[in-house]
């Protein structure tokens, strides 16, 4: 299903309840990932590689697909890729009913999905939390349907993490912006990590979401994010649809607008984040973090718990960092008379390295936004929280 921005929108049909209101689309409540209506074989997603020129709804019909999906970006960010993978998951069941060997096929799916990207946890953490709910003594069909539930609920508590984020996050924003006399609050972001990042609402868009619903004035900054551009494809199209004011920024900008007290508060997202408070975001994020750092401004990240990973205490020596192909970077995307294109922006000789994420240590970041509150960035206040993840290491 394709359309353009400038027709009437098509509404499709969505996974969610009414308890979660959704973030929209023209007016329209949406979700990044559903199963078919009429056919709940069939997984749902919006191929993001077509924003913000054209609204894509592709079909995923086997595990194969889903993984293309993933490593190709047709879905990205932490949470929507872990829900992928769930869904994914919930594929292979369908698949091992007729394989040969159904537990070989189970487990050939999830190091498939696993291998896909190895940066964002939520991937692993949800192809391990298919295979828990699955065990190999089950019926096909019961395998399948305990899948199909599982898979569901990893979308529904994806949604419901953000949504409460959104509601932790608020008392900061409101209080920041009590100190503006009616000025809007000044929030730069980086990559998206907003609801298409996700299943809905976003981590660090949430609050911000929560605020402009609130009546407080915001204008978010918003990186570009080199090269696969989610800053400008994504977030900027986002933000929009739900109108909250913001304007583009090209990557570099940031350290200039806080030395000159144009920016109130820092609020990223990250794709994996150590037991002590280390965090890999997209590439870039460090050097905003420095920038920060350095003229006092708070840098939070917002995260859901499935995004951390309990059993690494060193973000740099511990957290795989994605390499993806050079011409990523020696390419820009964009759309000329209409059309898709590439162009070439760089010597077709020279060599280009495409780092897709970096570390931020601990000591630079402010705190967290989590599903169940805000703490610092720190081992036993991240415990605080999650007392559950004391002993395992
Ligand atoms: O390469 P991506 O687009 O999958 O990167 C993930 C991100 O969007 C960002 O790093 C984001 O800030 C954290 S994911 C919620």
């Amino acid at each position: 299903m394709v359309w353009r921005f400038s027709g009437i929108p098509q509404i499709h049909p969505q996974i969610g309840t009414e308890k979660f209101p959704h973030m929209n689309v023209n007016g329209k409540p949406t979700r990044t990932i559903w199963l078919h209506a009429q056919n709940p074989e069939i997984v749902q997603i919006i191929d993001q590689r077509c924003l913000p020129h054209s609204f894509v709804v592709e079909d995923l019909r086997s595990v194969d697909q889903v993984a293309r999906a993933i490593q190709e970006m047709h879905v990205r960010g932490a949470g929507l890729i872990g829900a992928t993978a769930g869904f994914g998951m919930y594929l292979a069941a369908l698949e091992a009913a007729t394989a040969p060997d159904a537990d070989a096929s189970l487990l050939r799916a999830a190091s498939l999905l696993k291998g896909t990207r190895p940066t964002a946890v939520n991937l692993a953490w949800a192809v391990d939390r298919m295979l828990r709910a699955m065990p190999a003594s089950r019926h096909p069909q019961e395998r399948i349907s305990v899948a199909k539930r599982e898979a569901l609920m990893i979308a529904e508590e994806d949604a419901a993490a953000c949504q409460a984020i959104g509601l932790h996050g608020l008392p900061l924003l409101e209080n920041l912006s009590q100190l503006k006399n009616g000025a809007p609050l000044q929030i730069l972001t980086h990559c998206n990590a907003g609801w298409l990042a996700f299943v809905d609402f976003g981590s660090a868009t949430s609050p911000i979401y929560a605020a402009h619903d609130r009546g407080i004035p915001v204008h978010v900054w918003v990186d570009e994010t080199r090269p696969r551009c989610q800053g400008s494809k994504l977030t900027a199209w986002e933000l929009g649809q739900h109108g909250v004011p913001h304007t583009l920024i090209a990557d570099n900008t940031g350290g200039h607008l806080m030395q000159h007290g144009q920016v109130d508060l820092v609020i990223v997202g990250t794709d994996r984040t150590t037991r002590t408070g280390d965090v890999a975001n997209k590439i870039g994020t460090y050097l905003k973090a420095l920038a920060a750092w350095d003229n006092g401004i708070p840098f939070y990240v917002a995260l859901p718990s499935s995004s951390f990973d309990w059993s690494l205490r060193d973000g740099l020596k511990e957290i795989p960092i994605e390499e993806r192909g050079s011409d990523e970077v020696k390419y820009a995307e964009g759309l000329a008379e209409g059309r898709p294109v590439d162009v070439l922006i760089a010597p077709p000789s020279s060599p280009a390295a495409n780092y897709g994420f970096d570390v931020t240590p601990a000591r630079l970041i402010t705190g967290f936004i989590t599903e169940r509150g805000v703490c610092r960035a720190a081992e036993t206040d991240i415990l605080g929280l999650f007392p559950e993840f004391r002993t395992k290491k």
